[in-house]
């Protein structure tokens, strides 16, 4: 028997290729994918600026949902259960691998579209924002991003606390979704600077958390935004890796600048966040009280296509493939 994959034979040819089934060992699971999320980082990776890790499969692919194929002896789950995994690579397939510690059952109620959206995003926001920058209840979150993959569940958890919660966006279009999922202050970033946006609504030095995945150019508007002992996570760097920054406002404000990547994190760490998500944020999906964001669902062979509209930006929402 055999099960396919994306290959990467250059940045610009993708090919569907076949292999033998996949095994595990006893705390594993293969998975039969129904959906593979795509993620920045699987096009940065068919670009050649972020190999994957030694020991990780080189298929593209972080996250899926499906059904479990074959279950380790102590992995814990059983073959027929419906799960989302973050899988260490090799997501772009009919079949995936993943740790049973990175597993996690899809309750009934949520589409197994939607579980494809969650395991990234889950783990990449509450181990920013809640477990490294501490975002407590009722204090104000700034998401940047907001309607991207990763935004949108960041903005919604913040919510989910009573938070007030700020995002931006690049359009006008992207700002309603973003007061559509309950962002209670919009900033397009393309009509006037973000610093003059705060200042006019009384928001400069208000910000308690900052979820960052553009750097660049707005980091010094980070630091302007944030109160006294504000955190601000760094996650990404949509407008480029390098900044000038006032550090007379990090001394004043007593500020903490911290930054992670998922892929770098010991099985222990994301393991841990796990157990937390699968008990804080699953059953808000579950309710509905949660409604991640998606875009639109392309099939496995049409990777390619479905990584160049991600790269135009045009997309708000989740990109996923469909594995089945
Ligand atoms: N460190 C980690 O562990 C980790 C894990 C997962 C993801 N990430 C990072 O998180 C980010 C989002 O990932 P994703 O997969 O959800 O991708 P995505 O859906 O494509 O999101 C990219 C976001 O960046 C914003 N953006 C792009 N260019 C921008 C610019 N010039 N100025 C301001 N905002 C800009 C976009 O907003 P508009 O469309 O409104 O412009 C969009 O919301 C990526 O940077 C990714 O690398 C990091």
């Amino acid at each position: 028997m055999s099960y396919q994959y994306i290959h990467i034979e250059d940045p610009e040819t993708l090919e569907l290729r076949e292999a033998d089934d996949l095994t595990c060992s006893a705390d594993e699971v293969i998975i039969d994918v129904a959906y593979a999320g795509i993620n920045r980082a699987d096009v940065l990776q068919r670009m050649g600026f972020y190999p994957p890790p030694e020991d990780a499969s080189p298929v593209m692919g972080l996250e899926v949902s499906g059904t479990i194929r074959s279950a380790g002896e102590t992995s814990g789950f059983s073959i027929g259960e419906r799960v989302c995994a973050l899988v260490h690579g090799g997501g772009y397939a009919t079949q995936a691998k993943a740790k049973a510690e990175c597993t996690l059952r899809v309750p009934a109620a949520i589409d197994m579209q939607i579980a494809a959206c969650l395991p990234e995003a889950f783990l990449t926001v509450w181990y920013n924002v809640v477990v490294r920058a501490g975002l407590k209840g009722g204090e104000t979150l700034l998401v940047h991003g907001g309607t991207s993959g990763i935004g949108n569940i960041a903005v919604q958890l913040g919510k989910s606390m009573n938070c007030l919660v700020i995002a931006t966006a690049g359009s006008s279009d992207k700002c309603q979704l973003l007061a559509d999922i309950g962002a209670d202050v919009c900033l397009n970033y393309n009509e006037a600077s973000l610093t003059e946006q705060c200042t006019e609504q009384g928001l400069l030095g208000t910000v308690d958390v900052v979820l960052d995945m553009v750097g660049g150019d707005f980091e010094q508007f980070n630091l302007e935004c944030l109160a006294v002992d504000g955190r601000i996570a760094c996650i990404g760097l949509m407008r480029g890796g390098q900044a000038t920054i006032d550090l007379t406002q990090l001394l004043m404000k007593r500020a903490t600048l911290t930054g992670s990547t998922l892929r770098r994190l010991t099985h222990e760490e994301k393991a841990r966040c796990f157990r937390d998500v699968d008990e804080q944020l699953m059953p808000l999906v579950e309710s509905g009280q949660m409604r991640p964001l998606t875009d639109k669902t392309f099939d496995l062979k049409e990777a390619l296509a479905a990584q160049t509209y991600m790269s135009s930006g045009a997309h708000a929402g989740k990109l996923l493939l469909s594995c089945g």
